[in-house]
């Protein structure tokens, strides 16, 4: 199976192709943590991220070497597992350098960029407050669910008396894809996702897109991202009511190969202009991929890394199901400018509730000895 080294000048998770399991927590900084007491808190995850990327359990001893009268340094369930393409992806929220009283706990308020905010209040958001923010994040991604949750058990387990988890959300059949070398999945509704997602292949397009440039931010962000996750409920219920001639009406697109409305197949860009009958576009004035589409959006592409999730029924018997969009752009900015759109026009709105919400700006990779994020603290 895949490795994918840790040190990296980027942070892996993001161009990586995307794998087929995610297991996603924010976290929050726990009360009395001190500025020492962050830092030695990234030192250690570094350590064992780099680890269990690798595809190692963690600590000195491990999960069975250490001494018969102490727990475990690993809690074991990745144990006989490869790392199973493992990648662990850290990132820092807006409250993590001024909490909700205004305060800078850990001496970094001057060094938050000015996009590090939260994000604006989106028409038809019905955010729930335990599945938003976080003055942290981790991003763990595996083809394998067990290496993905091992991962962000044991980071959690390290962090214990200085951060805990705040929410946490499990993924899984990736609905993008970050590679040429990979069939585009489909989503919960059936459609192929991912399609005219930028990929690592693509020469320029992340440079442009998805990193922060030397010159773009604080020069600790420089070689980073902005990581935007959405927990996107799907009202799967009433979709699967709706006729497939609307389906596509909504996205765009056909439903069997994604090719475009207008025509083509799967990869042919889409026309907007081409008409049919009564001279009404093929490709509708509310349907997804015209909204979404760069050209309808100062030329804004982002990197898409979401994935579906069903966390069983809810009261009603509906299944709680949907998608868990992520997207990592080299400005917030970009991700509300295009959402402000979709917020506003997409055909989709009628099947879809946008529940959670959260923003982390994510350093650089760290250099072997050094752990991430070092540059914020220098
Ligand atoms: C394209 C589904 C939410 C941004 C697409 C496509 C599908 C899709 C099927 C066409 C295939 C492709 O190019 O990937 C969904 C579903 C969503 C959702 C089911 C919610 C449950 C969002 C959100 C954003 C977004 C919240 C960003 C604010 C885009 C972009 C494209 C796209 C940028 C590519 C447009 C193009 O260049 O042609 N989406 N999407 N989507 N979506 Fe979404």
């Amino acid at each position: 199976t895949d490795v994918y080294p840790f040190y990296q000048e980027h942070q892996a998770g993001i161009l990586t192709p995307a794998q087929d399991r995610l297991h996603f927590a924010a976290f929050d900084v726990s009360a009395g943590t001190t500025r020492a007491g962050l830092i030695e808190l990234l030192q250690d995850w570094t350590v064992a991220a780099a680890a269990m990327a690798a595809g190692r359990d963690i600590g000195d001893f491990g999960a069975v070497s250490g001494p018969y009268d102490a727990p475990p340094e690993d809690t074991g369930e990745a144990l006989d597992l490869p790392a199973s393409g493992l990648t662990i992806t850290f990132g820092f929220g807006p409250s993590l350098f001024e909490d909700a009283d205004g305060v800078d706990r850990f001496g970094i308020r001057a060094r938050r960029p000015d996009e590090l905010t939260e994000l604006p209040h989106f028409p038809g958001d019905m955010l729930e407050p335990g599945r938003s923010g976080g003055d942290l994040c981790i991003q763990a991604c595996a083809d394998d669910p067990q290496v993905a949750v091992h991962a962000i058990r044991n980071l959690s387990r390290i962090a214990f008396g200085r951060a805990v988890i705040r929410w946490s959300q499990l993924g899984f059949g990736r609905t993008s894809s970050t590679s040429t070398s990979q069939a585009t999945p489909r989503n919960l509704f059936g459609f192929k996702d991912g399609t005219s997602n930028i990929k690592a292949e693509e020469p320029g397009a992340a440079d442009a897109h998805v990193w922060v440039g030397a010159g773009g931010g604080p020069a600790w962000l420089a070689g980073g991202s902005y990581l935007v996750a959405r927990r996107i409920r799907m009202t799967i219920e009433t979709w699967d009511r709706s006729i497939l001639r609307e389906q596509e009406a909504v996205f765009g697109r056909d439903k069997g190969e994604g090719a475009p409305l207008s025509g083509g197949t799967e990869f042919t860009a889409p026309d907007f202009a081409i008409t049919g009958r009564g001279d009404l576009p093929l490709i509708g004035a509310a349907a997804h991929v015209r909204l979404a589409h760069p050209t309808r959006n100062a030329g804004i592409r982002m990197l898409r890394r979401g994935y579906n999730f069903v966390d069983g029924t809810d009261a009603l018997g509906r299944l709680d199901a949907g998608l868990f969009f992520i997207s990592f752009q080299s400005t917030p900015e970009n991700f509300t400018a295009v959402q402000l759109n979709l917020a506003r026009h997409d055909a989709l709105n009628e099947y879809i509730r946008h529940v959670g919400s959260a923003l982390f700006a994510v350093p650089p990779g760290a250099a072997r000895g050094s752990y991430v994020g070092a540059a914020l603290f220098a």
